[in-house]
């Protein structure tokens, strides 16, 4: 029974849904498959180790319907792998890749009324693993819980393909050597949201961050990927530990060697992007984002005529192509859920 929900109004915003679902385990145990149950609060102890230390990870995928008729994951296997890297940096017992996939799968299935039609949306789904035992001092979790909620969502940016006005920041850093800035610590997100808010009150969609130790090389868009394309060549930062290695980013690479376009991985400074004929920013939920301006201090720089670039909107038209099977999937990137 398909929901009684306006496909088109859709935001990337949490509309609950009915099942979530929940798997336990103490540090020292192996992670045994958990269950699913009904969408809701959960009960944790106020000296749970993610409360007040920030022992957490989540991860960010999307499930597609697509033109052929299924539900399908784009690389599903890639965010299992990420969040057992994050694992290891905080801590916390990775979850196995089978036990990671199976209960992605189990909740969009659970859910599947949810999943928004063929090009009118996704479902996205939200993995966290956190320290959820007690622990007053600075140390691991006793106990671990590793749950998936699931949310329709439509853009990411307001007005989907319109390309979006960004600030450099260069007062506030995203991610220091040595920090946790390469893997979705959730201790990485809340200090961008003044940032954020300031250049959102400034009338900006967001802020770009550069590297913490030059404030030269662009590093990321608030919670995405960055490129930007000169003389038909394709130019994002290299992951040096301080970026988030985006499974769009990645892809994004595959597909534009394919297609014939060079693309280089090295450090990306600010001057070199505003010197650029295009640029965008990608991410699971910013899909790809063409930018329009960026602004660093007093010097502005529109890409083009400010509307979307030639090559960032062909390589828009290829990724969505692959994930709603509308092109062919040359990679094997999707995974078909079982319905
Ligand atoms: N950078 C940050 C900081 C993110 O949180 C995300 C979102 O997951 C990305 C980049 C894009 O990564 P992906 O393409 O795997 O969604
Ligand atoms: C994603 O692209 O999935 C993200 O995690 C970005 C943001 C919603 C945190």
């Amino acid at each position: 029974m398909a929901k009684d929900i306006d496909w088109d109004k859709l935001t990337f915003s949490l509309t609950p849904t009915d099942t979530m679902y929940v798997a336990e385990t103490t540090g020292d145990e192996p992670w045994m498959p958990g269950d699913l149950r009904p969408y809701g609060n959960i009960s944790i102890s106020p000296a749970a180790g993610v409360l007040n230390y920030g022992q957490g990870l989540f991860e960010g995928m999307k499930a597609y319907r697509t033109a052929r008729d299924r539900v399908v994951f784009f690389r599903p296997d890639e965010n299992a792998r990420r969040m057992q890297r994050g694992a290891d940096r905080l801590k916390m017992p990775p979850v196995p890749e089978s036990i990671f996939i199976d209960a992605v799968e189990q909740v969009v299935q659970a859910n599947i009324d949810w999943v928004p039609p063929m090009g009118r949306g996704a479902m996205y789904v939200r993995p966290l693993l956190m320290g959820s035992g007690p622990v007053l001092g600075v140390s691991p979790a006793p106990s671990y819980s590793f749950m998936i909620y699931v949310t329709p969502v439509g853009p990411y940016f307001k007005g989907g393909m319109r390309a979006i006005e960004l600030l450099i920041s260069d007062e506030f850093h995203r991610a220091a050597p040595g920090g946790s800035g390469g893997v979705k610590a959730i201790g990485n997100y809340a200090p961008g949201m003044m940032p954020s808010k300031m250049a959102k009150a400034q009338g900006y969609a967001e802020v770009i961050y550069l590297d913490a130790r030059t404030s030269t090389y662009i590093e990321e868009v608030g919670a995405a990927n960055f490129f930007c394309i000169k003389d038909k060549v394709l130019y994002t930062p290299e992951l040096t530990g301080t970026i988030l290695p985006g499974i769009t980013r990645d892809s994004i690479i595959a597909l534009a060697r394919h297609m014939g376009y060079e693309v280089v991985e090295e450090k990306v400074s600010a001057e070199f992007a505003m010197s650029a004929d295009e640029a965008f920013c990608c991410g699971t939920a910013a899909v790809i984002s063409p930018i329009g301006s960026i602004t660093h201090g007093d010097n502005k720089v529109t890409y083009g005529d400010g509307t979307p670039g030639t090559i960032t909107t062909t390589l828009y038209d290829k990724l969505t192509g692959i994930q709603n099977e509308t092109e062919e999937d040359i990679f094997g990137w999707l995974h078909e859920i079982p319905l």
